[in-house]
């Protein structure tokens, strides 16, 4: 009998992972100046860490770049600008509204400030306000009742009548110009509202009387909303931004663990998930929330218990998995079996939680990667008590079981970060800085 032909299985071209120009994912101060100071959302990376690292991959321009977090859209931005087609997705749908604004290109810079200007005259509508309005958690019904009308009158110019819509479908829809009309009453708002923002740049206070709510003058509400919309207009118009055919670009409200993203559509993916550091996201953005309630049928609630780093216990139980790799189970006895209160069973639930729906998010993104695509991500480890969480080690074991095979990691240490905001963290003495680390993965079949 002629010997069996060995089979000779195709290998896949290896990624040349040191031709990658891996800058600080740190955001630094100057970063935040300028048109990308109207989204002071804490947890993003610098411009300049996205484009060194798509240029240095030399990757054709019909390239397709995903980030699956994207929070205020920085991938989606410089993908798109370096010419690829780019594929945001975001379950806040705040964080989408900020991503389509930032996607205006330099040319509307011009129609901004006239079209602001129209939409406040246009104001003298019946009172649109209502007591159950959730602004009138934070203003008074006056003021609330003024930025209702702002909200009005951008949303029947500019959406039209819209009925809410689940998954903040009509989030997605809302073109550029109208998502930075939005962005202005945000900035507005913010700027309004600053007597109720704590040092932790993530939570709002909330006024314990209503004599303690933001009560100012309608004329002052449309007074913040055209400074801003004009400080916007003059920082776009000072900027190189050219037009980005819309096709190019997808940005959209979507739960990275449930996504239907096509499989093998996408050639790299650069990203960062939500930090495990128990801060509830959405707190950040509850006001932006209240602003965009009419377009949305899911409360901040449901928002919050489906983000991933939900501070709520999960509904249904959830067990370890062996999955999601032996640093990470390590990690999970060592939290449950802490001996501080509630660590075996509020902190260890909404670990499990975070595991679950991390572990879920990057089965979709490497299925949604073609065989031989790259992912970058940005992971921060952090602790729970005195016990380190060694994220940046768990994603890679994670990606294990999901054909992502790691080619390289650079570590990076931080020193603005949230154990620097919360004091109570100091007294487990830990070190004051995490590390952020960048973790490229190729696509293997
Ligand atoms: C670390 S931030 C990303 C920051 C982003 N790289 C930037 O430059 O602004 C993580 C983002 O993940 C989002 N997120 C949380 N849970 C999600 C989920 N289940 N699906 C999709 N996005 C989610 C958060 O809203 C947040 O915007």
């Amino acid at each position: 009998m002629a010997p069996k032909k060995p089979i000779h299985r195709v290998e896949l071209p290896i990624f040349q992972f040191n031709k990658l120009k891996i800058t600080s994912p740190k955001r630094d101060k100057r970063s935040q100046t300028g048109w990308e100071s109207f989204f002071p959302y804490y947890a993003g990376y610098p411009e300049g860490f996205v484009k060194d690292l798509l240029q240095s991959a030399k990757l054709s321009l019909d390239s397709t770049i995903l980030d699956p977090w994207n929070g205020s859209g920085t991938s989606t931005f410089v993908a798109s600008r370096l010419g690829h087609r780019a594929v945001g997705l975001d379950i806040n749908p705040v964080m989408v509204v900020i991503a389509r604004a930032r996607m205006l290109p330099q040319s509307e810079a011009g129609s901004l400030l006239p079209l602001a200007l129209t939409l406040t005259a246009q104001r003298c509508r019946p009172k649109v306000g209502t007591p159950d309005d959730p602004l009138g958690e934070w203003f008074a019904p006056a003021t609330a009742t003024a930025i209702r009308q702002i909200e009005v009158a951008i949303r029947e110019s500019t959406v039209g009548d819209v009925t809410p819509l689940d998954g903040g479908a009509n989030v997605g829809r809302i073109s550029g110009l109208t998502a930075t009309l939005y962005l202005g009453l945000f900035a507005a708002c913010r700027s309004l509202s600053r007597m109720l923002r704590s040092t932790n740049p993530t939570w709002m206070r909330r006024p314990k009387s209503e004599a303690l709510k933001t009560n100012v003058s309608s004329a002052d509400v449309v007074s913040a909303f055209i400074d801003n919309v004009s400080a916007m207009a003059a920082e776009l118009a000072a900027s190189q931004q050219a037009a980005v055919p819309t096709p190019r670009w997808t940005i959209d409200v979507a739960d990275s663990t449930t996504a239907k993203l096509t499989p093998d559509s996408v050639d790299f993916v650069v990203t960062s998930p939500p930090y495990c550091t128990r801060i509830d996201y959405t707190a950040a953005t509850s006001i932006e929330l209240a602003i965009l309630a009419p377009l949305l049928l899911e409360d901040r609630a449901e928002l919050s218990r489906n983000m991933i780093g939900s501070i709520r216990v999960p509904v249904k139980t959830i067990s370890q998995s062996a999955e999601w790799g032996g640093i990470c189970n390590g990690f999970l006895d060592r939290v449950r079996t802490h001996p501080s209160k509630a660590s075996a069973t509020y902190y260890y639930r909404t670990h499990l939680d975070y595991f679950e729906k991390l572990n879920k998010s990057l089965g979709r993104i490497s299925s949604a990667l073609r065989p031989g695509g790259i992912a970058c991500m940005v992971v921060q480890d952090s602790y729970y008590k005195n016990i380190h969480n060694d994220l940046p080690s768990i994603v890679a074991e994670m990606c294990c079981h999901h054909s992502l095979k790691l080619g390289r990691r650079e570590d990076f240490r931080l020193s603005r970060s949230m154990v620097r905001v919360n004091r109570h963290t100091r007294i487990y003495g830990r070190p004051s800085e995490p590390t952020e680390a960048v973790l490229c993965f190729e696509k293997v079949s």
